[in-house]
């Protein structure tokens, strides 16, 4: 019976007895093994979830990525579950399995600005009954919280800001952070939706526990459409992931009480497009047009950016800001900057109501320019 070889199997039948037991030990080994890694590849991924609420030590309400809520068991063996942590729940019964470790702030201070800033007021040209309004809106009550539960009113927890492009809304933002002394946090809507997928909610949510922990605190929205447009169709799964993270951001605004002193200020040139969930009372209700500067508001932000230069004898403001109507703030600046160049040009430090109306000019046309190669992408 001695045979050398044996199709499919590569051992010698003429091998003593216990070299055969022993390879049949090895092999059956082997097959347990790989029994148990094919066990692990069938077994069902778990699911990741958070935590809303604990209700004992065994059970837990938790929500899941799509916003569905579920009370759930915990396994026996996971302790120290709290809420809004990350858990690994099971597909079939959603038992809390594991807990994610820890990742508060993974990413949130890499992706806000947050700082004090120095704008004063003086620093804003125009804009009287805006600056008025908002020092009553927002400086007021935080300054003064007492005067609001005297009276009996409610502040605002909220205020929009809307209008065209470069006419002083973040200026306005940070000049109102600067007098009450606010930690100034700074979020941009798109960044928040485009970069973040997946994560917008959560980010907004501990990007308001940031603005608990630094009290007084002013959150700043810029293009807040991004965030909060009205949309009639959910289609992608794209846009179903912003209106979770617009939903969380509606949820954190009723959470906190008026006279809070949290205070957030949203930003738009697109007023038209915001659903109106967001303007609703009780959100950001108030809501302020910061429009182009009329003459006296372009002499005065003229003012602003001429102050550092040196000026020809006999400069006329207003003719000069006559000349500049119809600019915003931000084209005002560049105005300037550009005559400043112009003078530099011909070696002169002094700077002439001419330079001045070449550098608008010159402003005009290169945002014409842009306006040029943005109107070539289509064609
Ligand atoms: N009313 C103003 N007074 C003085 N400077 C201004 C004024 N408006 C705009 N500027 C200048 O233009 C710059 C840009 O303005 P700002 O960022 O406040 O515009 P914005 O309204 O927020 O624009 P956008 O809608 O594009 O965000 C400011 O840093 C400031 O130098
Ligand atoms: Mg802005």
């Amino acid at each position: 019976m001695a045979r050398d070889y044996v199709e499919g199997g590569a051992f010698a039948l003429n091998n003593s007895t216990s070299d055969v037991e022993q390879e049949n030990r090895l092999l059956r080994e082997t097959i347990t093994q790989l029994k148990h890694e094919l066990d692990r590849y069938r077994s069902p991924a778990l699911l990741v979830a958070d935590v809303v609420e604990l209700v004992d030590d065994e059970n837990a309400i938790i929500v899941m990525p799509n916003g569905n809520k579920f009370f759930v068991d915990i396994a026996s063996g996971v302790d120290d579950v709290k809420n809004g942590d990350s858990v690994l729940v099971e597909q079939k019964n959603l038992t809390i399995v594991d807990k994610i470790s820890s990742t508060k702030r993974f990413n949130v201070d890499q992706f806000i600005i947050m700082n004090k800033p120095t704008t004063k007021w003086s620093d804003i040209g125009g804009l009287k009954r805006e600056v008025e309004e908002i020092r009553e809106v927002v400086e007021l009550p935080l300054k003064k919280p007492e005067l609001f539960e005297k009276v009996g009113i409610e502040p605002p927890k909220g205020i929009l800001l809307y209008g065209p492009p470069g006419t002083g809304k973040t200026l306005l933002a940070k000049a109102v952070a600067a007098s009450t002394n606010a930690t100034f946090i700074e979020i941009v809507g798109s960044e928040l939706v485009q970069k973040f997928i997946g994560e917008g909610a959560k980010l907004v949510k501990e990007i308001f526990d940031l603005a608990r922990e630094n009290a007084p605190a002013i959150i700043f929205i810029d293009e807040l459409d991004s965030l909060a447009a009205n949309r009639i169709e959910l289609g992608t799964s794209g846009e179903r992931e912003v209106q979770r993270t617009f939903m969380q951001f509606l949820a954190e605004i009723d959470g906190f009480k008026p006279l809070s002193n949290v205070k957030i200020i949203g930003c738009t040139n697109r007023k038209d497009i915001l659903d109106p969930a967001i303007l609703r009372p009780g959100r950001l209700d108030r809501h302020i047009e910061v429009g182009a500067p009329d003459i006296d508001g372009v002499e005065q932000i003229l003012k602003i950016h001429t102050k550092k230069m040196k000026l020809e004898k006999g400069f006329k403001y207003k003719a000069v800001a006559k000349e500049l109507v119809g600019l915003s703030g931000a084209e005002i600046k560049a105005a300037c900057t550009e005559a400043g160049y112009a003078a530099i040009r011909q070696n002169r430090h002094v700077i002439t109501a001419k330079d001045i109306v070449v550098g608008k000019e010159m402003v005009l046309r290169s945002e014409e320019l842009e306006g040029d190669e943005y109107m070539n992408m289509f064609s």
